[in-house]
């Protein structure tokens, strides 16, 4: 079994250095899509405090479909352009939004939803999909979150374009 609670004490730096730690001990030597962005998912909600939902939205056509997550079910089909997640695969840009409420088309899955950090997954000009955390505190996310999701999702990019 692998550890991924991560202590809360630890400051931002070193949190996102223990996640990207955790990404390559439970990726090394896979090649299972599914499997390693399920335990993508997994380290990131158990190893960033204060998350209601973290998991992935995949593109599938000119669509973005639900992928491994954890946190309450969520709604399966997200066109580009639409809220925070489509708004993220559209523009290719980190969306960091400290009040959902007040982003137009914001799509609520789980309406404890306040804040939420959506980061695009490039392989270079290739959209493979987003990264979605939701918090329920409103401005859960800042700058140093963002930075910290987006060089996880380099890796993570890094580890998807050698899966089957
Ligand atoms: N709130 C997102 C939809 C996905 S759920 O948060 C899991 C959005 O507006 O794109």
């Amino acid at each position: 079994m692998f550890e991924t609670a991560i202590d809360p004490q630890l400051p931002a730096a070193e949190r996102f250095d223990e996640l990207l730690r955790q990404l390559d001990g439970v990726t090394a030597g896979e090649d299972d899509r599914v499997a390693n962005l399920a335990n993508a998912a997994a380290i990131l909600f158990h190893g960033l405090p204060d998350l209601n939902w973290a998991g992935f939205y995949l593109m599938k056509g000119e669509v973005l479909v639900l992928g491994p997550f954890q946190g309450r079910a969520a709604c399966i089909r997200i066109p580009l352009g639409r809220g925070v997640c489509g708004t993220a695969a559209a523009t290719r840009a980190t969306q960091l939004v400290a009040d959902v409420h007040a982003f137009p088309g914001h799509i609520a899955c789980d309406a404890a939803s306040r804040s939420e950090l959506v980061v695009p997954l490039l392989d270079g000009q290739r959209l493979l999909g987003v990264i979605d955390l939701d918090s329920p505190s409103p401005a859960r996310f800042d700058n140093d979150d963002a930075r910290g999701i987006e060089t996880f999702a380099a890796r993570l990019v890094e580890v998807l374009t050698r899966c089957d």
